[in-house]
């Protein structure tokens, strides 16, 4: 029944659309939706690439037997282990008792762990190759980009790379697949908000899969989430590229908390300040309205950042600590930072706002701003001198060279 999209010569896209699911990880908003990417290969021996969630497998399964008809399914090859791509695992091999599972070792001990599975696998090396019958399939290890078992398969024929996460982003797909058919400018954003969420931490994994898929000459991108590369690839392994090192634009992204709108004036006074540097990308959050994961998207997104927070039972406003806490996790390097807080009887939020800054080992001036209650004029001009500093800092870009983080 399904007419699959056709990706290269004997190559399908046979994956699905969750325009269910609020939000992924239940933790990252899905406004528009994300896609689960599965590719069918039909040769003398047939193989799928990756599966889907398993909500989905009714579909998922449908696509498949359209394609295949009286066919076998010879091979899954399994790039990625999270359930969203290995969730129908055992719904495929219900369908296709005698399918082989294709994996590295990593990978086939997981298969084990999470659906009890050990027999018809097959292990696969780093630069290890299967044989279709015209198609040959390469495996690259690409450990911890984000999963220590992720790894790309690479077909030479058609030379198409099936990157598993890597270079996804979320949104669906409405009604073409192939970033040539589609309005791709609604993904740019949503790559780069699942990068930093999803795999931001491990930029230095990703800098070495760059490093090992630089002889291949790809010329079409299957990833796991989102369009298929073929018209955008150097744009799409540049926003990798930039965002594994931490490079970032010139921009300064100002983030407070504030209860009673006494840290919140402070926080559009240097915003001000940041205007007047001549800085156009300013972005302020609300870290109480604003969603967590967009606020680390931005913060991958441009170079200069400035906090701000109430002291609240002599710590941190927890909203403004829970983010801290995010941004550390992901090991964000070189920034420009700058903090100001407020406080009623006892200040502490500053001075974990400096600690934070010295673990992050990024670049600060030498003072911040702290109130006591209302602002008054003198830390008013602060807070504009404040801002206009950081300004003035992020329009010199913090460069790192390729490959060096
Ligand atoms: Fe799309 Fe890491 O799972």
């Amino acid at each position: 029944m399904f007419q699959n999209h056709k990706i290269a010569n004997d190559i399908y896209y046979v994956g699905v659309n969750d325009r269910q699911k609020h939000k992924f990880e239940n933790m990252l908003p899905l406004p528009n939706g994300v896609s689960y990417n599965a590719y069918l290969i039909m040769d003398e021996k047939t193989a799928l690439i990756d599966t889907v969630e398993l909500a989905f497998g009714d579909v998922f399964v449908n696509k498949i037997q359209s394609q295949l008809g009286d066919k076998k399914l010879d091979y899954l090859i399994i790039n990625h282990m999270e359930p969203d791509h290995s969730g129908a695992i055992r719904l495929i091999r219900q369908y296709y008792p005698e399918i082989i599972l294709v994996g590295n070792s990593k990978t086939l001990a997981m298969v084990e762990g999470f659906y009890g599975i050990d027999d018809n696998v097959l292990e696969v090396n780093d630069g290890g190759e299967l044989s279709l019958g015209s198609h040959t399939l390469q495996f690259y290890l690409t450990p911890m980009v984000h999963w220590p078992e992720t790894m790309m398969t690479y077909d030479v024929k058609e030379r198409v790379l099936f990157s598993g996460d890597a270079f996804g982003c979320f949104g669906n797909l409405d009604g073409a697949v192939i970033d040539k058919d589609l309005d791709v400018n609604k993904y740019w954003d949503e790559m780069i908000r699942y990068y930093a969420n999803i795999v931001g931490k491990y930029g230095s994994a990703v800098q070495k899969a760059l490093l090992k898929l630089t002889p291949l000459d790809f010329e079409i991108i299957c990833s796991t989430h989102g369009p298929i590369w073929k018209k955008h690839i150097s744009e799409v392994v540049d926003v990798y590229d930039q965002l594994s090192r931490y490079n970032a634009k010139e921009g300064v992204v100002i983030i407070y908390g504030s209860m009673y709108g006494n840290t919140e004036l402070m926080a559009e006074i240097v915003a001000q300040g940041v205007a007047q540097s001549g800085v156009k990308n300013i972005i302020v959050h609300n870290v109480s309205k604003s969603d967590p994961s967009e606020i680390i998207r931005d913060i991958f997104k441009y170079n200069g950042l400035i906090v701000g927070s109430p002291t609240y039972c002599n710590e941190l406003y927890p909203e403004v600590e829970s983010l801290l806490r995010k941004i550390e996790i992901r090991q964000v390097k070189n920034r420009y930072f700058g903090y100001f807080g407020s406080f009623t009887w006892a200040g502490a939020a500053v001075k974990r706002l400096e600690t934070f800054v010295q673990t992050m080992k990024w670049i600060t001036p030498d003072f911040a701003v702290e109130e006591k209650q209302g602002l008054k004029e003198d830390n008013y001009h602060a807070c504009m001198y404040l801002g206009k500093k950081i300004g003035e800092m992020a329009k010199t870009p913090i460069v790192v060279e390729p490959h060096c983080v």
